[in-house]
């Protein structure tokens, strides 16, 4: 069973002359064991919306329902949000305890599992995320540095073996190489534990790479939904919302501005490479 939202709004401060509507009519479906990206501005309401996904924030208006379970309604919100673990954009937020382990643990114990699966998930989730146990088991999580508190605040839940696993701009601050890892991990994930992923990302070379899904908001509403290859190629009004297409999408254009007959769906350095080692080799059709 999927989550539904439908026709979410959010409005801040509601009533006072301050409101805000930061989300309007918001419809939309997480399958099962799918990789949502979620894109858009600064302030056109991603992290907004996804804090409705696990009942941490309830809509103004319009409902989401978790598996069945209707995250409008106080006894139902419990058993939704249990199958949406939420990593937040600063992971000092998430950070609490004295060790790594404690920390880690903490998830798996409020589900009230036994000591030794409790265990075997902190080394799993450790594993998965590339810590090694022996060093930073008992370190505290506040002594890490940025990239290991990500990691930290990520192993917690996934420790809790989530169904759908929701990240607010995970790869926020990292290096390059530290990007490609998270999201190396994210993906390898995903694919143990068969959970779907609905990931915030201001990087569209990242969502190109991973996300089967793409949901572009602009101004609090749905601009777009569908697939990479859909969304990548409207880089006209990526653009124009100031966000700027993958980079193989933007080369892609480019050489076709110069003549080169290529194909509309490029947006991976992998099917950029493709096309042009076809060019080399005398493909008619490339
Ligand atoms: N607690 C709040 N009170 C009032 N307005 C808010 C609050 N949180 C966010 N907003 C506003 O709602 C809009 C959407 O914010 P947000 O969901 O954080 O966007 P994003 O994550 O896409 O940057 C922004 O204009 C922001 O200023
Ligand atoms: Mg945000």
């Amino acid at each position: 069973m999927p989550i539904v939202v439908e026709h979410l709004t959010h409005v801040y401060q509601s009533g006072s002359i301050n409101a805000y509507t930061a989300l309007k009519d918001i419809n939309m479906t997480i399958e099962d064991g799918e990789f949502v990206g979620l894109i858009g501005h600064t302030g056109s309401g991603k992290s907004t919306l996804i804090q409705q996904l696990n009942g941490l924030m309830q809509p103004t208006s319009g409902r989401v329902t978790v598996d069945g379970f209707d995250m409008n309604d106080k006894k139902q919100r419990a058993g939704g949000r249990a199958l949406v673990g939420m990593v937040f954009q600063y992971p000092d937020y998430q950070l609490f305890d004295e060790t790594v382990y404690r920390d880690i643990s903490f998830g798996p114990k409020n589900l009230k599992l036994d000591e030794a699966e409790i265990d075997r998930r902190v080394r799993e989730a450790m594993d998965l995320v590339g810590l090694d146990f022996e060093e930073f088991a008992e370190k505290s999580p506040f002594e890490l540095s940025g990239g290991e508190k990500r990691r930290c605040a990520l192993a917690g839940i996934i420790a809790m073996y989530p169904k759908y696993l929701v990240l607010d701009e995970p790869m926020a601050g990292l290096d390059p190489s530290g990007r490609r890892a998270v999201l190396e991990m994210i993906d390898g994930f995903r694919k143990r534990l068969g959970c779907a992923v609905v990931m915030v990302s201001h990087s569209m070379d990242d969502i190109a790479k991973a996300a089967d899904k793409v949901i572009v908001l602009r101004g609090g509403e749905i601009f777009k939904c569908g697939t990479p290859a859909e969304i990548f190629s409207l880089s006209d009004e990526l653009n124009e919302m100031g966000l700027e297409p993958p980079f193989a999408a933007r080369m892609a254009s480019e050489l076709r501005r110069r003549g080169f007959a290529l194909p509309g769906s490029i947006y991976t350095n992998e099917a950029l490479v493709e096309a042009l080692e076809s060019f080399k080799r005398g493909d008619k059709n490339v």
